[in-house]
C-alpha cells in the first residue's frame, strides 16, 4: 500500500535521539528512506536505525527497498555543512532537529557561545535550506522543517537564553523567505516550537526545572511533536509558519 511519502528521502539532522527520533519513526510510518544523523553516540544512532527498520518491516516493505542509513557527525561549526551534503547531496524533505541550548545571563554570555548557538541553530539550517533548496524547487516539491525554541514564535524578551532564542526566532525569517520562493512549486518550510518536552537528554535538574515550568507539571512526549510535525509535513498550503505547541506555555 502506498503512504505519503513512500519514495521519499527525508535527512533528519539530530535524528538519532530526542524529538528528532520521533520525528524519525513518523516519517517511516508514512513510508519515507530516512538518513538519521546523529551527534555523539553512535549505539543510539545504531538502535534508533533498528526501530526505524523495524517500522517498514513491520509495514511489510521488502528488505531490500529499505534504505534508511545514518550519519554520525558531531556538529562543530559551518564546516560540517560540507561534509552533510558529500554524504546526502540531495533530499525531499530536510527536518533540522539538533538544536543546542544554553542557559546564561545576557550579561555573561562569551563571544564563543553567540557563535556556538547562532551557528548551531540558525547559520548550519540556513545553509542546508539554501543547498538543498534549488534541487526541490527543480522537482516541484519539497517539505523542510525547523525547530524553534519554546516562546520563540514571535520576538519576545529572554533574560538567560537570548542567543539561542534569538537564534530561533530568526528561523522564522528563514521559513518565511523559502515560503515566498517555493510557495508556487509545493516546497514549503515551517518552524515548530516546542513547549517543555521529556527527553533522554534531561538530567534531572533539568526535567524538574521544566516540569516547573509546564501548564500542568507535565512534559510534552516526543511523540505528540511528532504527530504535528508529520501534519505540518503532509500539508501542501501551510508555509512559512511558526507553530507553537506547548498548551499555552509563557515561560
Ligand atoms: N526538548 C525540549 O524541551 C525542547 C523545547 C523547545 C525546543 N526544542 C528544540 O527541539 C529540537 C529537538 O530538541 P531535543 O531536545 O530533542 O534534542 P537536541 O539535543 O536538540 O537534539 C538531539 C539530537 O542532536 C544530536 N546532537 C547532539 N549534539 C550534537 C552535536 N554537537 N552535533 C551533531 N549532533 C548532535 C543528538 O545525537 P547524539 O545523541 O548522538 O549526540 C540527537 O540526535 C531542538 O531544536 C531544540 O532546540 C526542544
Amino acid at each position: 500500500m502506498d503512504r505519503i511519502f513512500s519514495n521519499r528521502m527525508a535527512l533528519v539532522i539530530g535524528g538519532s535521539g530526542g524529538i528528532g527520533k520521533a520525528v524519525a519513526k513518523a516519517l517511516a510510518n508514512e513510508g519515507a528512506q530516512i538518513y538519521i544523523h546523529g551527534g555523539h553516540s553512535k549505539d543510539r544512532l545504531e538502535r534508533t536505525l533498528r526501530e526505524v527498520q523495524q517500522i517498514q518491516t513491520a509495514q511489510g516493505l521488502p528488505l531490500e527497498q529499505q534504505h534508511h542509513q545514518t550519519l554520525l557527525l558531531p556538529i562543530t561549526g559551518v564546516d560540517s555543512v560540507k561534509i552533510v551534503l558529500e554524504t546526502v547531496p540531495k533530499v525531499d524533505i530536510l527536518v533540522y532537529a539538533f538544536g543546542p541550548f544554553l542557559r546564561k545571563d545576557l550579561s555573561q554570555m562569551t563571544a564563543e557561545d553567540w557563535n556556538m548557538l547562532t551557528t548551531m541553530n540558525l547559520a548550519l539550517p540556513g545553509a542546508l535550506v539554501s543547498s538543498y533548496l534549488e534541487p526541490m524547487l527543480r522537482q516541484n516539491w519539497g517539505r523542510i522543517l525547523l525547530f524553534g525554541g519554546t516562546n520563540t514564535d514571535t520576538i519576545r524578551g529572554f533574560t538567560s537564553t537570548t542567543a539561542y532564542s534569538a537564534a530561533k526566532t530568526g528561523l522564522g525569517v528563514l521559513a518565511k523567505s523559502v515560503a515566498r520562493i517555493g510557495g508556487a512549486a509545493n516546497v514549503t518550510c515551517n518552524v515548530l516550537c516546542p513547549g517543555m518536552t521529556d527527553t533522554e537528554y534531561l538530567d534531572e535538574a533539568a526535567r524538574r526545572y521544566a516540569k516547573g515550568k509546564a501548564p500542568g507539571g507535565t512534559l510534552l512526549h516526543c511523540e505528540e511533536i511528532a504527530e504535528t510535525a508529520l501534519a505540518i509535513l503532509k500539508n501542501p498550503h501551510q508555509n512559512g509558519t511558526m507553530v507553537p505547541i506547548d498548551r499555552g506555555l509563557v515561560i
